[in-house]
């Protein structure tokens, strides 16, 4: 009998069309709402033919071994893979896929609420109010930036970032990126977008977004340096992965007043955060939510649903990392 391993309960539209396929019984999804444990990973992909686990699950060669040869396909929740042994898969022929594209618009909205909410000063003002400490309407009182018409920077101009560059033509903005692949120059035209190296990019930015995976060379891409050479009135947003940033270089340069504000959803060390950035006023912090909209979660259950549908029936599954198993 198939069986399908869920490490933690998704929205139903993912659940039923996998019960719908392969029966009531095929499908464990594991019974709490909270991150699952190594030990309670490993007893569960025993015998499973596909895994379907989320982002805080590290699903390395001893989890893909524990599960016996059968194991055909891990089916990250996920846009972002950094969780999964990628290579290790390919060598055992298993599958990897992901869920991109549905959760583009919905990341670059949190991103673009967090880059208006530092700008703005949200968090700290709706603190101070709440506290009871508001006396007066005050020409000093909670000055941010202005957004529009600013330079905005984009780190990586994959789906988000293309997303992001939408958003800031709304807001009037100058629009620069950098990635490691240069669009061609028709589309920069068409996107109103213009390429920046990396220091003219960073001092000339007066908002920097970083939309790029976490890969050995986009670890710590921002770090002590990056900040030094940002503008002291720059707000910095990250909604990618947390290792891009080097949170306590940033907790230093917040502090310092070397940047102005950052608005961050994802951490180093999730769920923790480092302690000096929970100290900072001037960062606004959430606790990974980049995708997390009813409609936007939902479309990705149905994605991996889909994504092991295919792959368990011998069709070709619509998103897959590792192309080269099939
Ligand atoms: C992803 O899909 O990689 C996101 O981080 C989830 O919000």
């Amino acid at each position: 009998m198939t069986r399908i391993f869920i490490t933690r309960p998704i929205p139903d539209r993912g659940i039923r069309l996998l019960t719908d396929t392969f029966g009531p019984d095929a499908v464990i999804v594991a019974p709490n709402d909270l991150a699952i444990t190594r030990d309670e990973l490993l007893e569960g992909i025993r015998g499973a033919d596909a895994l379907l686990p989320i982002l805080t699950d590290t699903v390395d060669a001893t989890v893909m071994d524990a599960a016996g040869p059968q194991l055909k396909v891990i089916a990250n929740y996920a846009v972002g893979f950094n969780n999964i042994d990628v290579a290790a898969a390919t060598a055992r022929g298993i599958l990897v896929t992901n869920t991109p594209g549905v959760l583009t618009e919905t990341t670059a909205d949190l991103a673009w609420s967090l880059l208006m909410a530092a700008a703005r000063r949200i968090g700290e003002s709706e603190r101070y109010l709440r506290a009871g400490l508001w006396k007066s309407w005050g020409p000093q009182l909670f000055l941010g930036v202005d957004v529009h018409g600013q330079t905005m920077g984009i780190y990586g101009m994959g789906r988000i970032g293309l997303a992001i560059a939408h958003r800031a033509r709304g807001f009037g903005m100058r629009i620069l990126y950098n990635d490691v692949n240069r669009l061609a120059p028709s589309s920069e035209v068409e996107l109103g977008v213009v390429y920046a190296d990396k220091p003219d990019f960073l001092a000339e930015s007066d908002f920097i977004s970083i939309h790029v995976p976490l890969l050995p060379e986009t670890r710590h891409a921002f770090g002590e340096p990056e900040f030094r050479a940002m503008k002291k009135s720059a707000v910095l947003v990250n909604t990618s992965r947390g290792p891009v940033v080097d949170e306590a270089a940033l907790a230093r340069a917040l502090k310092s007043g070397q940047i102005f504000a950052a608005g961050l959803d994802v951490y180093e060390d999730e769920p923790a955060v480092h302690p000096d950035l929970l100290e900072c006023q001037n960062a606004v912090l959430v606790p990974h939510i980049g995708s997390a909209t009813h409609e936007t979660r939902s479309k990705m259950a149905h994605m991996a649903a889909q994504n092991i549908v295919a792959r368990l029936k011998g069709q070709k599954p619509p998103n897959p990392v590792n192309p080269q198993v099939l």
